[in-house]
């Protein structure tokens, strides 16, 4: 372990400034504006796992955009490691909020990183954390050290729903076989609180429209006599949670999964602060589900978020109109057992049917995928948890979150393999917000304890 943390300290400077690298290419995947950026990505993704000691890389075509693989097979009676991560990001908007440019990346001290943290959009999510892998990999193969196999999966459609990684890993099985998955795109507790993420909820995410009359119309002349669609759309919205904010679409609860009193307590000692919480949101009281704690809110319950709305006149000034449609994004956050294809048809179904005379209503499926749970049992959990206690002097938290990365469950169907989630990121660092950062303390951290997992994998293992 010395001689990790020793080239860790030697190279520092190094792997920082690679980093700073690849945050000034906008991989936005969401928008194809970006569709240069997004492929040269690939291609720095590709010369970096070359530099450090993949033996074979590649940049695999799909429909959509490319996936990097890479692997460095040392015997093949060693076991061998799967890395996923994503060098695509999230748009940067509402870029006016940024206190530096999103891609001019800039160090800067804040209250929970005060060694520093990257700011840039991609800086936790996810380049930054699938990096500290790369650096990984280069830190085991330049001290001699990589006691297995490694290979790497590098994909470009992450924070669009990742639709060409199914058939990727339906036509790559044999390649791609492993004994473990390993991803760094999640969170921890907090900096003296390493946690693994034993929990991922599934998504599903939708668009709907409501259309009354065919034209935008005089908000005098008609109002009052016709449907106006965005009231109606607001009120449908409004009607999907009841008094307890209960999600009211009949069966939504049905196979949602009630974990026992003891698992509940269990959760409950990992230590959290309501009053830090509201605190850092700026808010004076927390909102949810009734019977349920914050924690359990946002992990191991399902929820109905509109993630945005429009229609009708949004200028300066006013305009007196009742506009002919109104639109809103709907995502449902889903826990383990509940099937995101089922969910979206008891949306649409429900929604459709309270719908009142005089509008249409559309909905249409956008993407979404099943959620995740894992024992803390396993191999990979075990070996995780023995780096994290090396590296953080303390043994890790598990823990469920409330994001979803969709491609897990999809692991487990299409290469029957446990994926371990391993994130060094803070909730706080403002991932798919504006001044998005990540710690440099949990950078390094990230890629001293990575080559731990390694060791501890391969001798659990035999
Ligand atoms: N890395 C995040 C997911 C995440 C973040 C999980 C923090 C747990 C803790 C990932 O890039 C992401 O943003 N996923 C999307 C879903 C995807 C289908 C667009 C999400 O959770 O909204
Ligand atoms: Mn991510
Ligand atoms: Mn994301």
């Amino acid at each position: 372990m010395q001689d990790i943390k020793k080239y860790v300290d030697q190279h520092k400077d190094r792997f920082i400034d690679e980093l700073i690298e690849l945050l000034k290419v906008p991989s936005i995947s969401a928008d194809s504006a970006y569709k240069q950026d997004v492929l040269n990505t690939a291609e720095a993704v590709k010369t970096r796992l070359e530099e450090a000691g993949c033996d074979l890389v590649e940049v695999c075509e799909t429909k959509g955009y490319p996936i990097v693989y890479g692997e460095k097979i040392i015997d093949k009676n060693l076991p061998t490691v799967l890395v996923y991560g994503h060098y695509d990001v999230q748009p940067p908007d509402p870029l006016d909020l940024w206190n530096s440019p999103p891609f001019e990346p800039v160090i800067k001290k804040t209250d929970l990183h005060p060694e520093g943290a990257i700011f840039a959009r991609g800086a936790c999510d996810d380049k930054g954390q699938m990096y500290m892998h790369v650096k990984a990999l280069e830190l085991m193969t330049k001290t001699d050290q990589l006691p297995c196999n490694v290979k790497f999966m590098i994909e470009g459609e992450e924070e669009v729903g990742s639709e060409s990684l199914g058939d990727f890993l339906k036509e790559n099985r044999e390649k791609l076989s492993n004994d473990v998955i390993l991803i760094s795109d999640t969170g921890m507790i907090a900096i003296d609180v390493p946690s693994i993420t034993t929990g991922l909820r599934g998504l599903s995410y939708v668009e709907v429209e409501v259309t009354g009359p065919n034209r935008d119309l005089h908000s005098g002349l008609y109002g009052g006599a016709v449907a106006n669609p965005i009231n109606v759309l607001s009120k449908m919205i409004a009607s999907l949670h009841d008094e307890n904010n209960h999600i009211t679409i009949p069966g939504f609860y049905d196979k949602v999964e009630n974990l026992s009193a003891e698992e509940r307590a269990e959760m409950a000692k990992a230590p959290f602060s309501l009053e830090n919480y509201k605190k850092a949101l700026d808010i004076d009281a927390v909102y949810g589900e009734a019977g349920y704690s914050t924690n359990e809110r946002n992990s191991i319950r399902p929820t109905l978020d509109v993630n945005g709305i429009w229609g009708g006149y949004i200028g300066e000034g006013a305009k007196t109109v009742i506009a002919s449609k109104a639109y809103a994004k709907i995502s449902m956050r889903l826990v383990p057992n509940q099937d995101w294809e089922e969910i979206t048809q008891l949306f649409k179904k429900h929604f459709e049917s309270i719908a009142p005379e005089g509008v249409k209503v559309l909905v249409k499926p956008h993407h979404g995928g099943q959620g995740y749970v894992t024992p803390i049992t396993s191999v990979g959990y075990q070996a995780a948890s023995k780096a994290y206690a090396d590296t953080f002097g303390k043994t890790p938290i598990p823990q469920r979150s409330g994001g979803s990365i969709p491609i897990v469950s999809l692991f487990e169907q299409e290469l029957k393999s446990k994926t371990i989630l391993m994130g060094f990121g803070l909730d706080s660092d403002a991932i798919h917000s504006p001044n998005e950062h990540f710690g440099v303390w949990n950078y390094l951290k990230g890629i001293e304890t990575i080559p731990l997992f390694y060791k501890y994998f391969t001798e659990l293992s035999k």
